[in-house]
Parts: C-alpha cells; sequence; structure tokens
C-alpha cells in the first residue's frame, strides 16, 4: 500500500519544509487490523519467498468457510507470462503483522483461475483458493452481483487493504494498512491508460480508484486484496503505472463483471 512516505513528485519537492509533513498525514492510509475486517487473509508460500514476512506475496479474501478470492497473476510469472507453481501454498488468516504467528497458515488445496484471465492485457484477473480446512465461524466479506454498476461511480468511497510495498521502492509493510481511494471515473481512467498504449484500460473487466492528487494507492504486494465499497467486494488490486502517481490511479479487477465466473468456482 502506498501510505505515509508516497507522494507525488508535486509534493515531494515540497522536501523536509513543513508543508509536506503535514500533507502526508492527510494523503497517506493506516493501520488495519484483521479483528476489524476478519476477511482479509495474506496469500504465502514460505517455500518461495521466504519466512520473514509468513511468505506473503498477494492479498485475498474470505468470501465463504473455504474460499478465498484473490487476483489470477499472483499465479503467473510476472516475466514469462506462464504459470508459476506456489509450493506449499497457504492462506494466512487472522495475523495483522506477518512476522507474528497470529491467527493461522491453512493449506490451499486448489487454485481456479478465471478461464477468461489474460496475462497480457490484464482481462478477468480474478483467482479462487479452496482452503484444506473449512473456516467456519468466521465472518466472510459479500460480493457485489453480476452487473452491478452503482458501487463504481464516479467518487464512490472505496478502500484497499494489503502488506504491499508502502514508498514504491520494495518498503514491503510486516503490518496490514489500509487506505481510502475514491473510485475514478472511466473517461479518466481510459486517458491514463489509453487504448493502444501497452495496457489499455477496459472498462468492462476493471475499475479505477485513486486520489486526484495522487498519493494514496495500492502497489507491489497488495495484488489481489480486496477493494471494499460499503462493506462489499467490488475489486481486487490488479495493476498500475507506478504507484500513487496523480497520473496513474491503481486498476481494479470489476468483480462486478467476474461474479458468476466467480460463483460458478465456489
Ligand atoms: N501488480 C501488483 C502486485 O502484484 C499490484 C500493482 C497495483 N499497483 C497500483 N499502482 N495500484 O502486487
Amino acid at each position: 500500500m502506498a501510505l505515509l512516505a508516497t507522494l507525488p513528485a508535486s509534493l515531494a519537492v515540497l522536501g523536509a519544509a513543513g508543508p509536506a509533513a503535514a500533507q502526508r498525514r492527510i494523503v497517506g492510509g493506516t493501520a488495519s487490523s484483521t479483528s476489524d475486517h476478519p476477511w482479509m487473509v495474506a496469500v504465502a508460500s514460505r517455500q518461495q519467498f521466504g519466512s520473514s514476512r509468513s511468505g506473503q506475496f498477494c492479498g485475498g479474501v474470505l468470501v465463504s468457510a473455504t474460499k478465498v478470492v484473490t487476483a489470477a497473476h499472483c499465479f503467473y510469472d510476472e516475466r514469462t507470462g506462464h504459470r508459476a507453481d506456489r509450493p506449499g501454498l497457504q492462506a494466512v488468516i487472522g495475523r495483522d503483522d506477518l512476522r507474528d504467528r497470529d491467527g493461522r497458515e491453512v493449506t490451499v488445496r486448489n487454485v481456479w483461475i478465471d478461464p477468461g484471465y489474460d496475462f497480457t492485457r490484464n482481462l478477468r484477473d480474478v483467482a479462487v483458493l479452496t482452503l484444506a480446512e473449512p473456516q467456519a465461524g468466521r465472518p466472510v466479506i459479500g460480493m457485489v452481483a453480476q452487473g452491478e454498476t452503482e458501487p463504481y461511480a464516479a467518487g464512490t468511497e472505496a478502500r484497499v487493504y494489503g502488506w504491499g510495498d508502502t514508498r514504491g521502492n520494495g518498503s514491503y509493510s510486516p503490518t496490514l494498512r489500509s487506505v481510502e481511494v475514491p473510485v475514478v471515473s472511466d473517461e479518466v481512467c481510459s486517458r491514463a491508460y489509453p487504448a493502444g498504449g501497452d495496457s489499455p484500460y477496459d472498462a468492462r473487466v476493471m475499475v479505477c480508484a485513486g486520489a486526484e492528487q495522487g498519493g494514496r494507492d495500492a502497489c507491489q504486494g497488495d495484488s489481489g486484496g480486496p477493494l471494499v465499497v460499503a462493506g462489499r467486494l467490488v475489486g481486487l488490486v490488479s495493476w498500475g503505472t507506478g504507484c500513487a502517481e496523480a497520473t496513474h490511479p491503481g486498476v481494479y479487477t470489476r468483480l462486478a463483471a467476474v461474479a458468476d465466473d466467480v460463483r460458478s468456482a465456489l
């Protein structure tokens, strides 16, 4: 999550002067907790990513006692675009600080990738993980229905959660963070990521969110994590140019476009 320290260049040049510090408190996100957001999970492989942060490499969200929704690209090699296996894949549930042992690590016994997922164009970036042990009694998050449009109106208050990069420079957060990012209109987002560019915005299956002035965003390591509107899952962290740039909002998988597919995998 691009939180405290990530500022758009225009604010960063204020440097150590008073105004920058004041801005930081306004543009930045805050610490969050799995006690308040019990559906937030870390998708992890200690074998592949080491144990210092419980092996976390993506975010995910519990939608039923045995199913976690996350991003498809978490299971692809960024460089080759080929399917990557994630040995010892786990969902870490109920752990705010990835350096701790709180909560539990649950084995993932199946990974479903949306059949329409397109690595190159980032289309239908959604996956469903099946847990080996049901999390009976743990609160889950509700999802928007297929075709819903209202939660995607420009300016809608949304919040994104994750353990990702806080500065866009590889500073992965050990603790869960969240930040409010208003929904950005399709028009503005298409201008930021035009058709014909290397990664065009596709409003049918994506939605953008971010502050107009930049400074608030998801970032590397937040992928697959939830974009939440009024307590419901509306998006998944998918991609973006840089992090928290005023000119480039974060791009999310539009849940309402893939909800039927996801339900078929539950
Ligand atoms: N692809 C990134 C990940 O794997 C997420 C990038 C989101 N970027 C953004 N600026 N919102 O973690």
